[in-house]
């Protein structure tokens, strides 16, 4: 099965990833809880199983000791009321024809009962217990012979309950977990979904106004008395701007195409992509504010396996953060290419002297939904930061801020090492 992968597609797949990871991760800790504790628990019911036949073993020779000596009597009722009596497992005692003459413990019949659904029921008891325990034989004198039989008390049937109990309780948190673990990732996937589809429809609007503009400027050109050579001068450069628009449209629209579609990565030059988006705010200053500059440092850098068009949207992104952080009068933006140290990475710097980022907020910058503007989405770094590490497998860190110096550093491996 082929593989969807875009920039939401990766995200859930990512989710998806991480949920199957959680429920192994789930699964195997309710195998090992459940195995344990079921370990743990047949242990004990194997002691006190133990327990109790050593138990029965002294009662059988207490009872026949007291039986067969001479003062029979009130020592083999004190035996029986002291000592069976108040024993904790339940005991049926037959004759020498195996019917049942004196029971206790038994759950459900009165010592007293003798009615003969009673004893019939008795004497299927008295058989399981023959098949789990065998039995003893009580001997009085040579000749006449009983024979004691005995179950698991109920302490032991109740343990052998627990491990099914322990188990249906994992099972019962694992799966609220699970419900919660989707629910979240619903709600994170479809506010993804929507700011992309905001941010989109922004990044439509600003060459979608432009264009207006030079088509305001073409409308009033062929209105007033300007010579034809001159008007033709006009066009051109109108055109030439319109151009630049449309292709900034085209650019956005295939970005958004992407959605759904498995981008590839090419080897790229990073250096040029850079240039790309740096000349786009540079050519939008005039707007964003005259006294901005916008400086490009490129290094030389080995090709990088890119999608131009997926890694051109996070520049843009992270130059347009610093275009809204620093001063319109005094805002210096520099963007800086080069071979990391350990030349298999390449390094792209993003460098502000804007109002800079609190330690607070640092924490949570990458986080979908958090901003500190008032028509911010939030959604740029999160984006970001998923194209970036998720699909290029590279790294982007805060690398420092404070006010004056914000650093954004992007780190990304080198083609074909
Ligand atoms: N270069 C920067 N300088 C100062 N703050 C920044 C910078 N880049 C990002 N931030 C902070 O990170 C927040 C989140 O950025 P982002 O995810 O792009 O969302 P948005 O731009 O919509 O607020 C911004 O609101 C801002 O507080
Ligand atoms: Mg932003």
């Amino acid at each position: 099965m082929a593989r969807k992968w875009d920039i939401l597609g990766r995200v859930s797949d990512l989710y998806v990833g991480k949920s199957t990871l959680f429920k192994t991760f789930l699964l195997a800790g309710v195998a090992a809880i459940s195995i344990l504790f079921s370990w743990y628990t047949l242990g004990l019911i194997n002691k006190l199983q133990v327990d109790t036949r050593d138990q029965v073993e002294k009662y059988v020779q207490l009872w026949q000791l007291a039986a067969n000596s001479p003062t029979s009597g009130g020592e083999l009722q004190f035996i029986f009321d002291e000592i069976i009596v108040k024993a904790r497992f339940p005991i049926i005692v037959l004759d020498g024809d195996k019917k049942p003459v004196s029971w206790r413990n038994i759950s459900g019949i009165a010592p007293d009962d003798t009615t003969t659904s009673v004893k019939e029921r008795l004497r299927e008891i008295a058989q399981e217990m023959y098949d789990q325990n065998g039995e003893f034989p009580l001997y009085f004198g040579d000749t006449y012979v009983n024979f004691l039989r005995y179950g698991d008390s109920q302490l032991i049937n109740q343990l052998k309950v627990m491990p099914f109990v322990a188990i249906g309780i994992v099972l019962a948190f694992m799966i609220v977990a699970i419900v919660g673990f989707q629910n979240i990732r619903r709600s994170e996937e479809r506010y993804i979904w929507v700011g992309m589809a905001k941010e989109t429809a922004h990044q439509l609007g600003t060459p979608l106004s432009s264009l207006m503009g030079w088509l305001e400027v073409i409308g009033s050109e062929n209105r007033s008395g300007v010579d034809a050579a001159n008007q033709q001068e006009i066009s051109d450069t109108t055109i030439d701007n319109m151009k630049v628009d449309v292709e900034r449209l085209l650019r956005v629209t295939n970005r958004f195409s992407q959605i759904g579609s498995i981008p590839e990565l090419k080897e790229c030059d990073l250096n040029a992509l850079a240039e790309d988006a740096v000349v786009y705010y540079r050519r939008r200053l005039p707007f964003e504010g005259k006294g901005i500059r916008i400086d490009l440092n490129t290094g030389d850098i080995p090709p990088v396996r890119l999608n131009a068009e997926l890694f051109g949207w996070v520049l843009e992104n992270l130059i347009k953060n610093a275009l809204q952080a620093v001063d319109a009068r005094s805002g210096r933006i520099s963007i800086t290419t080069k071979l990391a140290v350990d030349k298999r990475h390449v390094q792209i710097e993003i460098v502000d002297n804007g109002n800079g980022i609190s330690t607070v907020a640092a924490r949570k910058i990458f986080r979908p939904g958090f901003t500190t503007k008032k028509r911010g989405w939030g959604m740029g770094l999160t984006l970001v930061k998923r194209i970036v590490e998720e699909y290029h497998v590279g790294r982007i860190v805060l690398d420092r801020s404070q006010p004056g110096e914000t650093v954004f550093e992007i780190t990304l491996p080198v083609a074909g090492r």
